[in-house]
């Protein structure tokens, strides 16, 4: 029987002897004494073996390579002074083997290190691939320990003091939108006809409500076909909520208590609440993003009204098509970047560029509010502009001002990009600063030129202002996000309970009654049996615990995750299937391999 776990092991076990079981992280021969790191899931001790002091393990100590499996009996002994480590936790013991047994060997030679002390940056795909061995080490074990820690503190806070009730809810479904493709399984005792995997548990929890749950929790995994990012999986995990006769200030309350407790239980940090909170229109207008990084300035301002006259086309030309021209404001911009990183192909351009912009201009504040530039601005800028510039964007001498101009969504979307360079470059992100800012009124819809159609910006189910009911098209949404230092890691809203309104919600996305009632036809039907009215909120959990850990990818809180290309490299998945399986199922692949493959 194990006694204790290898990483346990204190001061306070002295002379007691223990059985531990685990893996070698290194094995190390000091003249004839052989020392072993011995690791388990909750760190790793030494176990010594001396052919004087222990000869009745000597043989089995030499016989050990990194990654056996080994049992050890031996009594745990204070170091001696030279060799205590007071960087680890078991530092102050070691263990003198009695007995050594090797459960397991190693038959093939490592693809990597997995040793405790191995700093080596392994390949990506290489630890996806053996991610069994990638999982023994500190960094991913701690993330996954932290994960099931954030999870606890979820159940303990929802259950145990806000009357939470965990339900499940289907995986094999309809299509729930979510703004992704969906993952399609065919029925094959319903030929022809498919299932989707749920992009979100949303209609399911909003049935609950009309079924009377009242406060519905879930650990839901959920599925969306869309392109991968660092923070984005095909398959992912949502903390998920819904609450009956709650309004958005209650239900804000009660997500601050909830991420305030977690906060406090996995890292011991007291969180200020409650959370600041931004408007839409708010952090578009400043940080022409609906999920700012708000531990930095350099706040956007906008100069439409002073520049759209001053004679320079691109400025004039953006807000007479309905644009704007806004500026970026960087202090002591004028040290830190140059006109070549401005210029085209330079890196700071690049950057705008790769957001849409066609360029940038700018403009520099030197001693005595002189303004440096080149080109067109520096021909058409009046003094009285000049100076209506430097009041409205706060410029002082050494200030760079870089300038966006075009539509809208362009100018926002490029200055948020280099909002984020520079102030990533300049030092100016406190990376042990906690930002938890909320995100309200958004609006309803966002016009999807390419369909040329409004589109819901978050899902057809959102709750409009009532008071903005009567022209949906503009309304704002009853909807909330939260940000994390610049992540969204959830998001939610009021719903709709009227079957009406939910009908004109659908109108306004271009779909048809039919269509409609063919795809949502149980919910509306439902709406009209006592609905509640409801709200709740989803939270990307992989995300969440991504920020505790100080992690920039979802990969590693994840345990078995999916690679940019959506497949495990573990088990190689997706794969083909045998012809008789798409018979039973009558399908067919109309995929014709390239050439090459
Ligand atoms: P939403 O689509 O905003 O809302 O998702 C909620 C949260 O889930 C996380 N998330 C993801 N995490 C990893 N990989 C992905 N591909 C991914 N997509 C989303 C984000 C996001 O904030 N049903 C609604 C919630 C509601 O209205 O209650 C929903 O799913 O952190």
């Amino acid at each position: 029987m194990r006694t204790n776990y290898c990483g346990e092991l204190r001061a306070e076990h002295i002379d007691k002897t223990v059985t531990l079981y685990g893996w070698v992280d290194r094995r190390r021969d000091h003249g004839g004494v052989i020392f072993i790191d011995l690791r388990d899931r909750t760190g790793t001790v030494q176990i010594v073996s001396d052919p004087q002091r222990t000869p009745e393990s000597y043989g089995d100590a030499e016989s050990l390579r990194s990654e056996y499996v080994v049992k050890a009996v031996g009594k745990v002994s204070k170091r001696p002074p030279e060799s205590l480590n007071t960087k680890l936790p078991t530092g102050e013991v070691e263990i003198y083997a009695e007995s050594i047994e090797v459960l397991n060997g190693v038959n093939k030679q490592l693809p990597f290190q997995v040793a405790t002390v191995d700093t080596e940056t392994v390949r990506e795909d290489l630890r996806l691939q053996y991610r069994y061995l990638d999982l023994r080490k500190p960094r991913m074990a701690q993330n996954l320990k932290l994960r099931h820690q954030v999870v606890k503190a979820i159940r303990r806070f929802l259950e145990d003091e806000c009357d939470f009730m965990e339900v499940e809810t289907p995986i094999l479904t309809r299509s729930t939108p979510e703004g992704a493709r969906d993952y399609l399984v065919p029925s094959r005792v319903n030929p022809g006809q498919w299932y989707a995997l749920p992009q979100s548990p949303q209609l399911f929890k909003q049935l609950l409500m009309v079924a009377g749950c009242d406060r519905y929790y879930q650990i839901a995994r959920c599925f969306r076909d869309e392109d991968l990012r660092a923070d984005r999986q095909p398959e992912f995990t949502q903390l998920d909520m819904e609450m009956s006769f709650m309004s958005v200030d209650e239900i804000i309350e009660l997500n601050e208590a909830l991420i305030c407790h977690i906060f406090k239980t996995v890292k011991n940090v007291e969180l200020p609440r409650p959370f600041p909170r931004l408007t839409y229109a708010e952090a578009m207008s400043k940080y022409g993003s609906d999920r700012p990084d708000t531990r930095f300035g350099l706040e956007l301002v906008d100069v439409s009204e002073i520049v759209k006259d001053m004679g320079f086309k691109v400025f004039s030309g953006a807000v007479a098509s309905g644009g704007k021209v806004k500026v970026l404001p960087i202090p002591n911009g004028n040290d830190a970047i140059s006109n070549v990183r401005i210029k085209p192909k330079g890196d700071i351009f690049n950057e705008a560029v790769a957001a849409g912009a066609k360029g940038i201009a700018f403009i520099r504040v030197r001693d005595n509010n002189e303004i440096d530039t080149i080109g067109a601005i520096k021909d058409n800028l009046s003094e009285a502009q000049k100076q209506d510039l430097l009041d409205k964007t706060g410029a002082k001498p050494g200030h760079l001002l870089l300038f966006g101009a075009g539509d809208t969504e362009t100018v926002n979307k490029s200055l948020d990009r280099l909002r984020q360079v520079i102030g990533r470059e300049l030092g100016l992100i406190d990376e042990n600063k906690t930002n938890l800012l909320w995100i309200t009124e958004f609006p309803m819809f966002e016009w999807n030129a390419d369909e040329k159609r409004y589109e819901a910006l978050h899902h057809p189910f959102t709750a409009p202002y009532p008071e903005d009911a009567d022209n949906l098209e503009t309304a704002r949404a009853h909807a909330y996000d939260l940000v994390y230092n610049g992540v969204e890691i959830g998001g939610g809203s009021l719903r709709i309970y009227q079957k009406a309104i939910q009908q004109r919600v659908f109108e306004t996305i271009g779909m048809s009654t039919e269509e409609a009632d063919n795809k949502f036809g149980f919910l509306l039907e439902a709406f009209e049996y006592g609905t509640p009215p409801h709200g709740g909120i989803a939270y990307g959990l992989d995300r969440l615990v991504m920020l505790l850990a100080g992690e920039e990818s979802i990969r590693d809180t994840i345990a078995f995750p999916k690679t940019q290309q959506a497949s495990c490299l573990l088990t190689n998945a997706p794969a083909a299937v045998d012809a008789k399986q798409l018979k039973e199922l009558e399908v067919a692949s109309t995929y014709k391999p390239k050439k090459s493959e």
